[in-house]
């Protein structure tokens, strides 16, 4: 466990580290390629989020797999951690998915609204089949009934941020999936990273 000063700032404790979601990943590719044995299938990224749990998973899946990388974006409006549920298309996949064994491949399912848009947007589109791989999940806050064929781990009720997540752009680039300071995210309000810091010797500066 490191010690809060050695976060960077805003980030109160690593959650899972990256051997833990290697493992995680390596899970859920075991599963995708015994479900897939010898199809093609195109795995869906779901930018950004999802960007560098895709280039992993793509990467765990065995080599005589025939897997095809694809990205799309959406974004769904709301504040900075809670989404309102209007899921927007920002960009769509480049290849056509008619025909295919499509795996969406997304970092994390909260209430559930961004993989029920998704998996009806490209469900009405003719692919072979259909499936969702999610990283990360928080069951507890499901709104919508979603299948979902492939979980790594769940998520403890806070805001997650790394390996791809963000707060405001922030924290994608971290290695570990880490939760931030309470300060940082209050309910129904936004305070700054910066609002809170943890000094070298333990103690708070506000
Ligand atoms: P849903 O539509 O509520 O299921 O939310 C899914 C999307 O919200 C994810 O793709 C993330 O982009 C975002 N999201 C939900 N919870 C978190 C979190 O804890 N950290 C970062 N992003 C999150
Ligand atoms: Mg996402």
């Amino acid at each position: 466990m490191r010690a809060p000063s050695e976060l960077p700032r805003g980030i109160a404790a690593i959650e899972f580290d990256s051997s833990q979601i290697s493992a995680a990943v390596l899970r859920l590719a075991a599963g995708i390629a015994r479900d897939l044995p010898a199809e093609p299938v195109v795995l869906i990224g779901v930018l950004k989020g999802a960007l560098f749990f895709t280039a992993d998973l793509a990467r765990a899946l065995p080599t005589e797999t025939d897997a095809r990388i694809d990205f799309i974006a959406v974004s769904s409006y709301g504040n900075a951690t809670r989404s309102s549920g209007e899921v927007r298309l920002l960009k769509d996949t480049s290849e056509s998915v008619e025909g295919k064994n499509v795996v969406i491949v997304e970092d994390i399912i909260d209430n559930g609204l961004t993989l029920r848009y998704l998996q009806e947007l490209l469900g009405h589109r003719k692919p072979a089949s259909l499936r969702s791989c999610v990283l990360l999940d928080k069951p507890y806050r499901r709104q919508v009934d979603v299948k979902v064929d492939y979980i790594g781990l769940t998520a403890p009720d806070t805001f997650i941020v790394g390996y791809g997540l963000d707060y405001q752009e922030k924290y994608r680039n971290l290695p570990y999936l880490a939760r931030l300071h309470d300060r940082v995210v209050e309910e129904g309000g936004v305070v700054a990273p910066e609002a809170s810091t943890v000094l070298s010797d333990g103690h708070r500066r506000e």
